[in-house]
């Protein structure tokens, strides 16, 4: 049976674990000359911008020995009002898998209901769980461990937010949001991931408060992302007078241990979410999260496509 990876809830906390070690050994160069997808050609269907998503899937797929093929949603005939799942029940014909990153979640949803093969989702306006996966993979290169590690995300509670508390319930890491109020993570994903916490009888904990200097108390990773996401731009003005006491900087950091990392998806909006000096301070990450998502990906696509 195909298995699709539309949120980090498509996999278990084992697959996850597998998956990061797996990342790990393909960025030491392990397997690098194999081609394990070789003869196969993986789509990529773009509704929104991208720099890390695109070309770190591109080069991945490339690795892996597979062909692939961007195509910019708006030169399909989606475009012109061919609908989804007829595109899906056509693309099926040819592809092995496909790579979305949509606007509405539901899109991927129903594409995914109607492709044969797998659907890995490039970020949509509720999820981003090949970068969550990538994150995870990078706490875990820094740290040596993810169980019991205090994450703590600053910022909006948007999709890379709702998808690190997924994957900080299914990893065992203690994860903390502090936004303005109204902007929290979405709820049921919260509820969910409290309720799997609570029936494995895990620690980890998803606490969401509003203040960012009582939530940077002890924390291992302050992780921010920018406070207007794609397909927000309307609301831009608003949101940033919301965040504005919300921004990783060095006051923010002197509450901080010393030895804390600090995390960002990219991109960054330097001068809103992050200052430079945090950006491009030592205890930032941002570039080695980035490179991960070449070998985290790499490692879905492995696993995922058959
Ligand atoms: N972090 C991330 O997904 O970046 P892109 O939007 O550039 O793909
Ligand atoms: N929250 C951001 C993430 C970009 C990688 C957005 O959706 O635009």
């Amino acid at each position: 049976m195909k298995r699709d990876f539309l949120t980090v809830w498509d996999l278990s906390g084992s697959e996850i674990e597998y998956l990061i070690k797996r990342s790990i050994e393909l960025k030491s160069g392990v397997d690098a000359n194999k081609c394990p997808l070789l003869g196969k050609s993986i789509g990529m269907i773009f509704q929104k911008s991208s720099t890390r998503t695109r070309i770190s899937f591109e080069v991945g797929i490339y690795q892996l020995g597979a062909q692939v093929i961007y195509l910019n949603s708006s030169d399909l005939q989606l475009n012109r009002g061919e609908s989804i799942s007829d595109t899906a029940k056509v693309l099926s014909r040819y592809l092995s898998a496909i790579v979305m990153r949509t606007y509405q979640h539901s899109t991927i949803d129903e594409f995914a209901q109607h492709f044969s093969g797998s659907v890995i989702n490039g970020l949509s306006d509720n999820h981003h769980p090949c970068q969550a996966i990538a994150d995870l993979m990078t706490i875990y290169e820094s740290k040596g461990i993810l169980r019991g590690i205090k994450l703590v995300y600053i910022g909006d509670g948007n999709n890379v937010a709702n998808s690190l508390v997924e994957a900080s319930a299914k990893a065992g890491v203690n994860i903390t949001i502090a936004c303005p109020p109204g902007f929290e993570p979405d709820n049921d994903i919260v509820q969910r991931a409290r309720n799997y916490i609570s029936y494995n009888k895990s620690s980890s904990e998803i606490v969401i408060l509003h203040n960012p200097f009582e939530a940077v108390k002890d924390a291992d990773v302050l992780y921010t992302d920018v406070w207007v996401s794609m397909g927000q731009e309307k609301d831009a003005e608003v949101k940033k007078s919301r965040f504005k006491d919300y921004q990783l900087n060095s006051q923010l950091l002197s509450y901080a241990n010393k030895d804390i990392i600090v995390m960002h998806c990219l991109p960054a909006h330097r001068g809103e979410e992050i200052t430079d000096e945090v950006m491009d301070g030592q205890n930032c990450l941002a570039f080695d999260q980035a490179e991960n998502r070449l070998h985290s990906e790499k490692a879905i696509l492995e696993f995922l496509v058959k």
